[in-house]
């Protein structure tokens, strides 16, 4: 089964082509990372998948896209967003928000809870699977200022499983938090694993080694070589993947 399926995907903002020829399959219930030097098109290929492109001006999106079975390009957004969760590179809770409004906010809105018990539930449950729970449970009506960057993005990583998502995309979650919190992460990543399909951007040849069932490696646009991500890590095809794989590039 596949949680997304992109074919021939071309994007375009104004006169520069960004992604080239695209095709991809990403397995349900995955970790499927996606690899690439800086202006690959990593975080444009995730703004595909959850319609965020359609927020750049001057775009434009030819090729098929399809996420959970829906043809994502034609679908009406809002109702695909709300089964596709996001954590950004650089944490952004809501700073006027509590921390425990911040995961209750994304129930609400996607009528996950009925009541304020379930609404409990669901915030304690997304503080747990982010691996945030022991450390803010004694203060869920302080706001996201008090924590730290590893637990402002942890805490995104809740809000974002609050809405239960069945995909969830993930821009370099780890690139501005410290190696224990950034191992707290991959910890909730992994164990994410049986509820929703994990699509990640990383520039992290070992957190990729630790997480990841799939690669991907983007490369000027266009997908250089993908596949099980035992089978890169040993005969990697490409000496884009080789140079990636050994933190070169
Ligand atoms: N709104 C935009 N207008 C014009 N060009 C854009 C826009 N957004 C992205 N691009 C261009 O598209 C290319 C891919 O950008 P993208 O942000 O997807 O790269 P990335 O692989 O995520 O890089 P990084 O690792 O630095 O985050 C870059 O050349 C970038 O300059
Ligand atoms: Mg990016």
């Amino acid at each position: 089964m596949l949680a997304v399926e992109i074919e021939h995907l071309n994007v375009y903002i104004r006169h520069a082509h960004i992604l080239k020829n695209v095709t991809l399959r990403i397995p349900k219930n995955t970790v499927f990372v996606i690899m690439g030097p800086s202006g690959s098109g990593k975080t444009t290929l995730l703004k595909v998948i959850n319609r965020l492109i359609d927020f750049t001006e001057g775009v434009r999106v030819e090729g098929v896209v399809r996420v959970l079975d829906i043809d994502a390009l034609k679908a009406d957004p809002y109702e695909l967003r709300k089964r596709i969760g996001m954590v950004f590179q650089t944490p952004n809770p809501f700073p006027h928000l509590t921390i425990y409004e911040n995961v209750a906010i994304a129930a609400k809105l996607n009528g996950v809870a009925r009541s304020k018990r379930e609404l409990d539930e669901i915030v304690r449950w997304a503080l747990e699977k982010a691996m945030l729970w022991d450390e803010v449970k004694h203060r869920l009506h302080a706001y996201p200022h008090q924590l730290s960057g590893g637990q402002r993005q942890r805490l995104c990583l809740a809000r974002a499983l609050a809405m239960k998502p069945e995909i969830l995309l993930l821009d370099e979650p780890t690139a501005n938090i410290d190696p224990i919190n950034a191992r707290k992460l991959e910890e909730a990543i992994v164990s994410l694993k049986d509820e929703v399909t994990v699509v990640m951007v990383t520039h992290s040849p070992h957190q990729a080694a630790r997480v990841a069932d799939y690669i991907a490696v983007l490369y000027d646009g266009r997908v250089v070589e993908q596949g099980p991500a035992q089978q890169l890590f040993l005969r990697p095809s490409t000496e884009i993947t080789q140079k990636l794989l050994r933190g070169e590039m």
